[in-house]
């Protein structure tokens, strides 16, 4: 149910029985409860601007507003109104919530085509700490614009095309002559080995050159190499993102050799528009605020990181049909990406009306604020890290229940990497991320461990509860009431969090919601005796929707709950 919408939507028209029409209105939260549910603070900047009262238009609107959502609406202060949500409307709602399985939100009526551009591993190493959070933050807004009806388009751009690659293939080679693939198997020590002997001996370096034009040439048996050495890279990825449990699979790579064939007609599309021009032998395109041009095309005939982006943004407006392209990606890209999207609009090879977005994100820092590193100044594997939160979860959850080992093992999974990508997702997306193990694997504070305890205290609840559910949710107290509003709000939050892409929208919203689960919990009894039949039921009917809510909030954020902690 999109609840501030309907508040309004009452809103909306009781100007128009007033005869005002302004430019937007948007309720809020009440920052007090002696404010009501929802407070409205537009009325000062309309009055301005019509030269008229604030309260006097505040007191006409008031008068206008009406239904039996409303129970009371007050202005305050020089032209605040304060909606009161009336408790039996919201009863009823949230009956109807509970009788619903899909928490009552509708699949949009006319879904949009959205390309998310994430993880994107480059594949001469083995994904490290870097690839986190774009692969996180990118699977849960795919998720997110999934579950509101939208047509989602995963795409992991993988780097699988440079000149590094003339270096590994002849290192491959080699160790294929001697029928043995097993160095492969870490790829960041076979970068190293290669990197290594195509420093200290000028003939593979040489090799390693002629392989680079020979590849690029479409050479046959370089080009066999060369793919081998992606799957096994590309197996990898596999493995870590079974691990983290998001959804890409093989067929959501679209790698940028790709693009190859597509690179010469876009430079010619850049060329016609009129954009190119020539610097220093290289195809440029000078940017309107920036003093660094777009570099699109080397002087030796070379194609870059820009070049690809350009065709994949061609690809994803005429194949595609994207109405709507986010690239999850560092926020220390940003300059390339507004390079890439002015080219991308200005030369035509996409609709001016197709959005593009850079999903900027921070870098992920250590406990001392610095860049996250191995001990010896290495980049920390992904793989391991995902073994150690497994490891550090079990540690976490040992004391608490008598859990066989193999519970234990599969709760820690759950608990771990929901952990990992819980403290990540729950921060502002832009900001420098601190990794802190402690923290994160907290049963306190706004931690996935705090919701997966609330969902199964809950759970246990419900199973204690023997008897039958009918009736309807009676809110007695304010914090039953409060809770109400929080269960209603779910969608708005969900629409919120899509539009801006902001993942903590729903963390956040989940932690205000546990700690008001909890506070109503402690309040008010549920299973005791001297509890009438009809609170119990209404109590059971709201602990079961809050339960839905949890479990839905964290499936979007790709976390599972578990029914026992
Ligand atoms: N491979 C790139 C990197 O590791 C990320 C790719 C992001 N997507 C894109 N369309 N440029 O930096």
């Amino acid at each position: 149910m999109k609840f501030k919408s309907l508040i309004n939507d009452k809103l909306q028209a009781a100007f128009c029985k007033i005869g005002i029409t302004p430019d937007m209105i948007a309720v809020s939260d009440a920052s007090k409860p002696e404010f009501g549910d929802f407070q409205y603070n537009g009325v000062m900047a309309v009055a301005k601007k019509l030269g008229r009262n604030p309260r006097d238009i505040a007191l006409l609107l008031a008068d206008n507003i009406h239904g039996d959502m409303i129970s009371k609406i007050e202005v305050a202060g020089p032209g605040f109104i304060n909606i009161h949500i009336d408790k039996e409307w919201l009863g009823s709602k949230v009956t109807e919530l509970f009788n619903s399985k899909d928490l009552t939100i509708e699949k949009n009526q006319n879904p949009k085509t959205i390309v998310v551009d994430y993880s994107g591993p480059n594949m001469a190493k083995e994904m490290h700490v870097g690839h986190l959070r774009s692969t996180i933050i990118g699977d849960s807004l795919a998720n997110l614009f999934e579950f509101l009806g939208e047509r989602v388009i995963r795409q992991n751009h993988i780097g699988d095309w440079g000149t590094q690659f003339g270096m590994l293939i002849a290192y491959l080679e080699e160790v294929h002559q001697n029928s043995s693939f097993d160095e492969l198997k870490n790829l960041e020590d076979f970068y190293k080995l290669a990197k290594k002997k195509f420093d200290d001996n000028l003939d593979f370096a040489k090799k390693a050159r002629e392989y680079v034009v020979k590849i690029q040439s479409g050479d046959k048996h370089c080009l066999e190499l060369w793919k081998k050495f992606i799957d096994i890279s590309l197996s990898h990825c596999d493995e870590v993102y079974k691990k983290l449990g998001v959804t890409l699979t093989k067929e959501d790579v679209r790698a940028e050799s790709f693009y190859n064939d597509m690179l010469p007609s876009v430079i010619e599309k850049l060329e016609l528009s009129g954009l190119l021009q020539i610097s220093d032998g290289a195809k440029c395109i000078f940017l309107p605020n920036s003093e660094v041009p777009l570099i699109v095309q080397k002087s030796d005939g070379g194609y870059l990181y820009a070049s690809t982006d350009l065709a994949a943004i061609k690809y994803r407006n005429d194949v595609l049909k994207a109405d709507r392209i986010c690239y999850v990606v560092d926020a220390r890209q940003s300059e390339h990406f507004a390079g890439v999207f002015w080219t991308a609009k200005e030369s035509g090879l996409c609709n001016s009306d197709v959005v593009l977005e850079h999903i900027a994100f921070g870098t992920m820092m250590d406990k001392s604020g610095k860049p996250f590193k191995t001990r010896d100044g290495g980049t920390v594997k992904l793989i391991d890290l995902l073994d150690e939160a497994v490891i550090r979860a079990e540690g976490a959850i040992k004391d608490r229940a008598n859990f066989s080992n193999d519970e234990a093992l599969s709760l820690a999974k759950i608990i771990g990497i929901g952990a990992v990508k819980y403290s990540d997702l729950s921060i502002n997306r832009e900001s420098n991320y601190i990794f802190d193990w402690d923290k994160m694997l907290s049963f306190d504070g706004n931690t996935s461990l705090y919701m997966q305890y609330a969902y199964a205290r809950i759970q246990s609840i419900l199973k204690k509860f023997d008897g039958e559910i009918f009736g309807s949710v009676e809110l007695g107290s304010d914090i039953e009431h409060k809770l109400a509003i929080m269960l209603l709000s779910f969608e708005d939050i969900l629409r919120r969090a899509a539009n801006d892409a902001t993942p903590h929208t729903i963390t956040s919203y989940l932690y205000d919601l546990v700690t008001i689960f909890m506070r109503f919990y402690e309040q008010s009894p549920i299973l005791r005796d001297d509890v009438p039949y009809n609170v119990k039921v209404s109590r059971i009917m709201l602990s079961t929707v809050a339960a839905r809510t949890i479990k839905k909030g964290l499936e979007i954020l790709g976390i599972e709950v578990v029914d026992r902690l």
